[in-house]
């Protein structure tokens, strides 16, 4: 496994992100609540630069007891969503999946911080 260096932690705030190249392949780093998530700057519809979208909060519409809708809000948990910039797929920023098409996912990278830094384990 080969280890590519980031960015130092302080250098990406919380809800930030970085994005990295090497190899001829770009790797976005996202910071939420203190852990970081790393994803190939390939949207899986159209190969889009997905990791330089919008970061958006995640969207829900709750349902009372008799499964009323009660509107649509903002989770609670502050949860973000990443969207592609060429056609607007959703990913959930956490696991990469497309918020409607649990298959259609992002390729995802381990992510290590050492010593004040962050790097990607890449494949061998
Ligand atoms: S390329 Fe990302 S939504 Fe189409």
């Amino acid at each position: 496994m080969k280890e590519l260096f980031v960015a130092a932690e302080n250098e990406i705030a919380d809800g930030g992100r970085k994005v990295v190249a090497t190899g001829g392949v770009e790797i976005g780093v996202f910071r939420s609540d203190g852990n970081y998530y790393a994803w190939r700057n390939e949207c899986p519809h159209q190969g889009g630069p997905v990791c330089q979208g919008v970061m958006t909060r995640k969207v829900e519409e709750r349902l009372d007891g008799e499964r009323k809708s009660s509107g649509i809000h903002y989770a609670a948990d502050g949860h973000r969503n990443i969207v592609c910039p060429w056609h607007g797929y959703e990913f959930d920023m956490k696991t990469g999946r497309h918020v409607g098409h649990a298959a259609t996912r992002l390729r995802g990278y381990q992510v290590k911080v050492r010593d004040g830094a962050v790097y990607v384990v890449l494949p061998a």
